[in-house]
């Protein structure tokens, strides 16, 4: 039985195994931090970067991934300070510019209060989040799919491009993917984020309180989707 720890997250006292990673255990605890390529049960990548938190050690502080962070007794963390606010409205921004049409992006960036986009757009169909990557390779054991290639040529690849015999067609890639969520017109004919619907506005932080039980929450498992999905089995 692992040892379990105590960290604070926003003020709040969370009591989680040791080792733990610090964003599932402040998910679990209901505080809402974003997060993109992080998929619960598989081992985190840091990809992203959405899911950056300040950790306070010796009186200093240091932006970090909180995907990656393991939790350690007394740790005491910042998940909504002003520098990571700005850091994540930044991360989001380039990753707005990047795919300004995934609708999963554009939740995104509402959540996070970014409604305009300072970088030049792309509309790449990938944000190389890996997400399917390691779905395919932990949870169905296929490893039909990689990362491959550096720098501006980094993308996922199936092996010599063609459909190994290995994949079991379950098509957990596709539906695990951030740009397979069905994009809302207007991110398609406007250059940036429009914000008009109300289920965007409303989004913008002070999560959970405003939480509106958004499909990308649903798609990512958010904390919130995962006690509905109790509830309804009760
Ligand atoms: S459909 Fe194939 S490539 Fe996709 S997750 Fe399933 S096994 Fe992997
Ligand atoms: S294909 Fe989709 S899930 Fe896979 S790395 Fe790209 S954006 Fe992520
Ligand atoms: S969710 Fe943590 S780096 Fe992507």
């Amino acid at each position: 039985m692992p040892r379990m720890v105590t960290i604070t997250v926003d003020g709040a006292r969370i009591l989680t195994p040791e080792g733990s990673n610090v964003l599932e255990a402040a998910l679990e605890a209901g505080i809402c931090i974003p997060n993109l390529c992080h998929v619960p049960g598989v081992t985190p990548l840091g990809a992203c970067r959405v899911c950056v938190v300040e950790i306070i050690e010796n009186g200093r502080r240091r932006l970090t991934a909180s995907c990656t962070l393991e939790a350690r007794d007394g740790m005491v963390i910042e998940a909504h300070s002003e520098n990571v606010m700005r850091a994540r409205r930044n991360i989001v921004e380039l990753l707005l510019a990047e795919a300004p049409n995934s609708r999963a992006i554009q939740d995104l960036a509402a959540r996070v209060g970014v409604t305009e986009c300072r970088y030049p757009m792309r509309n790449n169909t990938c944000v190389l989040c890996g997400r399917c990557v390691r779905v395919c390779d932990e949870i169905w054991q296929s490893k039909s799919l990689g990362l491959v290639g550096r720098g501006p040529s980094r993308r996922v690849a199936l092996p010599f491009d063609v459909r190994p015999d290995l994949c079991k067609r379950c098509n957990n890639c596709i539906q695990v993917c951030p740009m397979t969520i069905t994009p809302c017109p207007g991110p398609l004919t406007e250059p940036a984020i429009c914000a008009r619907c109300e289920s965007q506005t409303s989004m913008v932080e002070n999560i959970p309180d405003t939480c509106v039980m958004c499909e990308l929450g649903r798609g990512f498992q958010c904390a919130r989707w995962q006690l509905k999905g109790l509830d309804a089995r009760a």
